[in-house]
């Protein structure tokens, strides 16, 4: 059965009295607009949870900023997560996640994302590589992802790391409480465009918390007014995947788990990632 209307996600139990929150979200569902379940409003105490896994996880890439060098293997950037976040009283949230076998992403120049660590690839001079690790602490979730820059590298590579980084900036400044995913969308979608790049379709950024992914799909393209409504509680994550070339992606045909994505036209792909609390005035930044 095809849903020909939006859902009613918002639900007041009979009987009892609306609140002024209840109030502005049904006044957005009654005209049409997708809004949230109620479930994906974290209380106090999630935000205090999911708050304290992001200072983990803001250590773990801390830590592999210091460690990181040309020569290293994506293996040794594996085990260092997986010890610093053990250490740390938490757990890696990609380890056994659907079938991942390890505890971080490690994506590099046409790796679009969740490439696989390997001891036997090693950091070359001039590569442009996402470390993405999420972090989960007494059960609550905290995502995040950085690129860096190996050595020396080329024009064009700092240039699409850096406009990446902007994307995210521009995204997080166009997700104002009350907006809609499309907004952030619409503003990262023209921000790459305007630097002659192309953004990922295919893959996008999720609500985060008390699982890994949870709702709205966070798109990284799109109209404006479009998507889920963002209210203040919601924990999500703005992740865009921005390519020099092509938007388009493909499977690494290489890669018998299925997970590792890489550009369809072998350009450089770059990312950042946070986790960000929508709150009555504005993005909280969970991951800095
Ligand atoms: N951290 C990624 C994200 O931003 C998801 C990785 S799933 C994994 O959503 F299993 F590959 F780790
Ligand atoms: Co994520
Ligand atoms: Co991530």
């Amino acid at each position: 059965m095809a849903f020909k209307r939006i859902i009613k996600n918002w639900r007041v139990p009979k009987g009892q009295e609306l609140t002024e929150f209840d109030k502005k979200i049904l006044s957005y569902q009654n005209r049409g607009c997708l809004v949230p379940k109620n479930k994906l409003i974290k209380t106090p105490e999630q935000i205090d949870g999911i708050r304290k896994a992001g200072v983990i996880n803001t250590g773990v890439l801390d830590m592999v900023e210091r460690e990181i060098h040309i020569g290293m293997s994506t293996g040794q950037i594996d085990k260092l997560v997986y010890e610093y976040t053990m250490d740390h009283g938490a757990i890696p949230a990609p380890l056994n996640y659907e079938g991942f076998p390890k505890s971080c992403c490690t994506s590099i120049n046409d790796v679009v994302c969740h490439g696989i660590p390997r001891d036997d690839e090693f950091l070359e001079e001039g590569d442009i590589i996402n470390v993405d690790c999420t972090t989960i602490l007494n059960g609550y979730y905290a995502d995040a992802s950085r690129m860096f820059i190996m050595g020396k590298t080329s024009a064009k590579r700092e240039k699409l790391v850096q406009v990446a980084k902007e994307c995210l900036q521009v995204g997080m400044e166009a997700c104002k409480p009350w907006s809609f995913v499309g907004d952030q969308a619409n503003a990262i979608q023209k921000y790459a465009h305007k630097h002659g790049f192309s953004v990922v379709r295919d893959l996008c950024g999720h609500g985060v918390g008390n699982e890994f992914h949870e709702e709205p799909d966070m798109e990284h393209t799109g109209k404006k007014g479009t998507g889920m409504l963002l209210v203040p509680g919601m924990v999500f994550t703005i992740e865009p995947m921005i390519n020099e070339g092509s938007w388009e992606v493909c499977m690494d045909a290489e890669d018998p788990l299925e997970w590792v994505i890489l550009t369809d036209d072998g350009g450089d792909s770059a990312q950042w990632e946070h986790t960000l609390l929508m709150t009555e005035t504005g993005l909280e930044i969970i991951t800095y």
